[in-house]
């Protein structure tokens, strides 16, 4: 999907100011990000509620970056259509949902854009090998979801390493992102683990120096 060794940087809008959503943009495609992460809750699978597609399709206007979706809501089969439309370069789905998930995944890929699925920190590797061959990317929670700013869980490193051996033993073609409390230490751990995607929020936007930020995450 991307190019395997470098290590991308996706930062998460969640933590911007929402009144300065244009200038908090621009100021991240000048600190350097390749990705804006999206955060859209739903109030129902996480007990928050944030962005929906009309939010993306305005923001889609004033920059081109590619834009990270990152869907923690129940019914995604019923709202990723709106979110492609508005344009999303990548949908990520929560494997804990109820829906047929080789279904979801092939009417994504079928829109033309990439499709990931993500595990909440309970949910094991194992609940999601099999699709591993179909998606362009598996997304680690590396806190529970719901809010930007909390710690780092590190018993989810196992996870990143478990899925770095299944994803090169088979060749597929299939990124990993770790998304939650992610800084210059944390952001180590998971590459060393075998992660390929960065999220982070508060690491950067809290930071006076973003530029700086961005690049203290990457090797
Ligand atoms: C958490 C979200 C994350 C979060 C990351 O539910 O999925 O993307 O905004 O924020 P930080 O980097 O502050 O943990
Ligand atoms: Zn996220």
């Amino acid at each position: 999907m991307m190019n395997m060794k470098r290590i991308i940087v996706a930062s998460s809008i969640l933590s911007a100011d929402f009144a300065q959503l244009v200038s908090d943009i621009s100021m991240m495609e000048k600190a350097g990000v390749d990705w804006i992460h999206i955060d859209v809750m739903d109030g129902h699978f996480v007990p928050n509620i944030t962005i929906g597609p009309v939010v993306v399709e305005a923001l889609r206007k004033i920059t081109n970056l590619f834009f990270d979706i990152h869907l923690m809501i129940t019914n995604p089969e019923k709202y990723w259509g709106n979110f492609q439309k508005a344009g999303a370069n990548l949908i990520t789905f929560h494997s804990e949902i109820q829906y047929d998930k080789r279904k979801l995944i092939e009417n994504i890929k079928l829109s033309g854009a990439k499709v990931g699925v993500s595990i909440k920190p309970k949910t094991s590797v194992s609940e999601i090998r099999d699709l591993l061959p179909y998606v362009d990317l598996v997304l680690v929670m590396t806190v529970e979801p719901g809010f930007s700013g909390q710690s780092f869980m590190s018993d989810m490193i196992h996870k990143i390493k478990e899925l770095r051996k299944i994803i090169d033993k088979n060749t597929y073609n299939c990124i990993i992102e770790v998304d939650g409390g992610i800084n210059v230490q944390t952001a180590k751990i998971c590459i060393k683990a075998g992660a390929n995607v960065l999220v982070s929020g508060n690491y950067i936007f809290a930071s006076n120096n973003p530029s700086k930020a961005v690049r203290s995450l990457t090797p």
